[in-house]
């Protein structure tokens, strides 16, 4: 179960992080930043994996909670302030100036000062990330995907686990030829598309292209995914 969330997670945080990638083309790299210096602290998933022994608030809740709670007269101040309180927390930490409710400070203890670690500009790159990664639209973005997923066959998450879909799709020839013409081949001999899978594949269907060995896969993954294959609609 637990091994399933966490490539789920892998899953979507590969396609949001290639969205990331595009936005901020600025000098510093704040998602490589926060991962570099927070993330043996803070838990840096969307949604969080939820974890007893966690040392401190998962970031995504630290940015919900620091731009909810920061105060400003004007709202389009909020986010360089929050950015400000970010930059400076992570320099002087201090009970005052903590948003965290006095029930999680006794339960993490107080942050301890980076700045031997953490100059202004690399914090300021951190804060300007998490401000534009955690926000509420993206994590319910994350939650319809997962739903999505959630709800796909299970051999359609196999196929997608070991990226079949990079190179198959299930009506069209891509790299390889579509799942409905090799459902046809093996309609009755599904032991024969195991091993197929299993070996790997070049010159049977008359193009250039290889597939590579699947050997790795379990005996009951390939006996579900294949199985999908056999019974496409
Ligand atoms: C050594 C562990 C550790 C590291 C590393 C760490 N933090 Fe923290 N952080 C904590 C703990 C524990 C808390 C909760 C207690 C508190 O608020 O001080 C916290 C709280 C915070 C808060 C305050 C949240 C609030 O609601 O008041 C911010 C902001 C924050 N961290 C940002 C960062 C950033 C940015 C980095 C990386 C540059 C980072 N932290 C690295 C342990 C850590
Ligand atoms: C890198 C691209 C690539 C990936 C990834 C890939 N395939 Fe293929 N697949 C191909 C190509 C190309 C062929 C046709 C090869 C040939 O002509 O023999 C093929 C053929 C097949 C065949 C027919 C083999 C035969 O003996 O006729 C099956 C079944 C198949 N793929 C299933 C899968 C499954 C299931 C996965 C994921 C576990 C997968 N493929 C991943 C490229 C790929």
């Amino acid at each position: 179960m637990i091994v399933k969330k966490f490539l789920l997670l892998l899953f979507l945080l590969f396609f949001l992080s290639a969205c990331d990638k595009q936005q901020s083309a600025k000098e510093l790299d704040g998602k490589a930043l926060l991962e570099q210096k927070c993330a043996s602290c803070h838990d840096l998933n969307m949604p969080p994996l939820l974890d007893e022994k966690e040392v401190a608030p998962p970031m995504m809740a630290v940015a919900f909670h620091v731009y909810d709670f920061i105060q400003v007269n004007d709202e389009s101040q909020k986010n360089s302030k929050a950015i400000d309180f970010v930059v400076d927390y992570v320099k002087e930490p201090s009970i005052e100036k903590a948003f965290c409710d006095k029930e999680s400070l006794k339960k993490y203890g107080l942050m301890p000062s980076l700045k031997t670690s953490v100059n202004d500009d690399e914090s300021r790159a951190i804060a300007n990330y998490i401000f534009s990664h955690f926000t509420p639209k993206k994590l319910s973005e994350i939650m319809e995907l997962k739903i999505k997923y959630d709800a796909l066959p299970d051999g359609e998450k196999i196929s997608l686990k070991y990226n079949c879909m990079v190179c198959h799709n299930k009506e069209k020839d891509l790299v390889g030829p579509s799942f409905k013409k090799i459902q046809e081949k093996f309609a009755t001999n599904k032991k024969a598309m195991k091993q197929s899978i299993q070996d790997g594949s070049r010159g049977k269907w008359g193009g250039k292209a290889t597939m590579p060995s699947f050997n790795q896969i379990e005996a009951k993954e390939l006996e579900t995914l294949v199985k999908w294959i056999i019974t496409l609609p």
